[in-house]
């Protein structure tokens, strides 16, 4: 709080200090946006610049020639340089060409593609993280020839830490950015990220229809670009310029609390005028104008908001509700319909019992990534989508069971991710999932053996497998299963919960499992492959604690301070390299897209879920 303060002071003292060297060039990318032309205005007119290199994917139109011809009568150099930051070898080719010197950069490429996390394909998702974070990580690498960089700038938006239904990706790609961040002030290298609200009139924000709008993001005012360009410039002319901020408004209605109504409820309200005021409350339409025909989707409402209401209507009219009747779509007089269908039963249930007591402080939130999964875990049609199971064959007689228990028993000791389950929702915070001791998952989680006739047999069952959808409650992360065929071919099959596993974490587990069956000693290099996204071994470095702690102030924080310029120190620090082979490091998604496969030489073949098998990658 007291660095806080002390950066507010500063920024009141100056608030038009010159940020740029006058024989500095300064690079924007997503020049030609919204934001990107106020910025290049801002930095020209009071920020000292005389010199800009200006990266746009498209060509100028006319009307971009005018607004350039303008700028220039302001005595500034300027360079285009059109590359599309998602190509990343044409870009480079394109950065590359480019001599000038760069003593700051400032990314502002990205695109938005909103949509609910079912219909998220790898089109996309390549098409909102590719210019945003690909395209970062391109300018970082770039960057490192440029010994006299000064500012490296990262525009991030409050997306990556408010809820803000249908942008997974996008929140991602924002998310991706400080992680780059983090990791280049690890290496000594500046790096200043800030999480804007949004801006007045300009850019991508525009076009945001209000019932589109989370809650929290309700309560944040557009703001005006000439005091979002300022808060930067003074933050970029102070000490205090790397790290992560949050610069934003506040509407000026914005209460601190986000309370929920409460009413009360009649014995016989089976939640119905209820239900109406805590939609109203998430959306901010009128309670009593609320269009029946609706569906919650198009009365804005996103599973948060759902898994809220649910929450309170539990708490409110004292009995449990299904989480499917909720989710299972229609319109709102459908819900109502459901609602008043449901029996006066059971007062609120306590979730599944755990394989292991667990105490409320072992219950780890999960990430808006993992929510959302399992969000779509919860809808009926939503089968076993998110369950995913992967397979390998490993030929020749010699396999050794004893050292596949063994290297799966380390594993599961090394690996928080292997001994969590997912825990019920049942709770106000919502879903968790929670780590149990290495004991007690492995008991629970012993490798199953099965005698198989063939490899067609093998195909068989290994079908059935893909097929089948485990619990989300009672299983952990992965089941490891090796159906053995007369031959002695054995395959070996992974089953994961992708609520709480990647698919790069499944192959590292399964590496090192087939390693293991071919009498290999563990790897002692991490490799790219052992870089897999943990999300559990990166939050045992956080402290459960910790991240609880993020998760539930970073948002009343910030809604509760005045905005113009609010320093993010999280409770928590990450950490980017692995120290030792086997350890984890939460990996930016992109990325995955570079991991190779490892070099061993192992027969080994790989199967993926459509129960091909593909070449051999290993
Ligand atoms: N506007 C807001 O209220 C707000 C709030 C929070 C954060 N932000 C962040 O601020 C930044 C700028 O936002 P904005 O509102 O100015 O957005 P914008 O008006 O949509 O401009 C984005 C720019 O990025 C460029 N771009 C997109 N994909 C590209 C690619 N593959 N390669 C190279 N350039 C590409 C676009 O070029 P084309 O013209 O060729 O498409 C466009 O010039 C974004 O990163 C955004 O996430 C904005």
């Amino acid at each position: 709080l007291a660095q806080r303060r002390t950066v507010r002071a500063a920024l009141a003292a100056a608030p038009d200090q010159p940020c740029c060297r006058a024989d500095g060039t300064y690079w924007i990318s997503g020049a030609f946006g919204g934001i990107g032309r106020h910025l290049a205005d801002y930095l020209v007119q009071h920020g000292g610049c005389r010199s800009l290199v200006l990266i746009s994917r498209s060509a100028p139109t006319e009307e971009q020639q005018a607004w350039l011809r303008q700028l220039v009568t302001h005595g500034v150099a300027l360079q285009l340089l059109q590359a599309d930051l998602d190509d990343a070898a044409a870009a480079s080719a394109v950065l590359a060409s480019c001599s000038a010197p760069m003593h700051g950069l400032f990314h502002l490429a990205g695109s938005l593609d909103d949509r609910p996390i079912g219909d998220i394909d790898a089109a996309q998702l390549q098409r909102v993280l590719g210019a945003k974070l690909g395209g970062a990580w391109l300018l970082h690498r770039h960057a490192a020839r440029h010994a006299e960089l000064e500012h490296f700038v990262l525009f991030s938006s409050l997306a990556a830490l408010l809820e803000s239904p249908g942008q997974f990706s996008y929140a991602t790609a924002n998310a991706g950015l400080q992680l780059l961040a983090d990791q280049r002030r690890q290496q000594g290298l500046p790096a200043t990220v800030i999480d804007w609200g949004p801006w007045d009139g300009a850019g991508m924000m525009r076009s945001l229809a209000q019932g589109k709008r989370s809650r929290a993001l309700r309560q944040l005012a557009p703001m005006a670009p000439a005091r979002g360009c300022a808060t930067l410039a003074a933050l970029l002319a102070s000490p205090a310029r790397h790290g992560h901020y949050a610069v934003y408004a506040l509407a000026p209605a914005a209460a601190p609390s986000q309370a929920l109504p409460s009413a009360t409820a009649s014995p016989n309200d089976a939640g119905g005028d209820l239900l109406a005021q805590l939609i109203a409350s998430e959306t901010g339409h009128a309670a009593n104008a609320l269009d029946e025909q609706a569906t919650l989707e198009q009365l804005g409402l996103d599973s948060v908001g759902l898994i809220r209401i649910r929450s309170e209507l539990q708490s409110q009219l004292g009995r449990s509700i299904p989480v499917a009747l909720l989710l299972a779509g229609g319109t709102l007089a459908e819900l109502r319909q459901r609602l008043a269908g449901l029996q006066p039963a059971a007062p609120v249930q306590a979730a599944d019992a755990a394989p292991a007591a667990v105490t409320a402080a072992q219950r780890i939130p999960l990430s808006p990534g993992q929510f959302s999964l399992w969000y779509e875990q919860q809808r009926q049609d939503a089968g076993n989508a998110y369950q995913c199971a992967i397979g390998w064959r490993i030929d020749g007689t010699g396999l050794d069971i004893a050292a596949l228990q063994a290297r799966w028993d380390a594993l599961i000791a090394a690996h928080e991710l292997l001994r969590a389950t997912v825990d019920g929702d049942d709770q106000e915070t919502g879903p968790a999932y929670v780590v149990h001791a290495p004991a007690a998952a492995q008991a629970a989680s012993a490798i199953r053996q099965q005698p198989v006739q063939d490899e067609a047999a093998a195909l068989a069952q290994i079908a059935d497998m893909l097929a089948a959808a485990p619990s989300l409650h009672d299983s952990f992360a992965t089941r490891v299963t090796l159906l053995r065929a007369h031959d002695g071919t054995g395959y070996l099959v992974l089953s994961s919960n992708h609520v709480l596993m990647d698919a790069s974490a499944m192959f590292y587990v399964g590496q090192q499992l087939a390693a293991a069956l071919c009498s290999l000693p563990p790897s002692d290099s991490p490799g790219a492959v052992a870089q897999y996204r943990d999300f559990a071994a990166s939050q045992r470095q956080l402290g459960a604690d910790a991240v609880a702690r993020a998760a539930s102030h970073i948002a009343p924080q910030l809604l509760a301070q005045d905005g113009s310029l609010l320093r993010l120190d999280l409770p928590y620090e990450r950490t980017a390299s692995p120290a030792a082979a086997g350890d984890s490091v939460a990996m930016p998604i992109w990325m995955s897209a570079y991991m190779r496969p490892c070099s061993m030489r192992l027969p080994i073949t790989a199967c993926t879920r459509s129960g091909n098998w593909s070449s051999n990658w290993l």
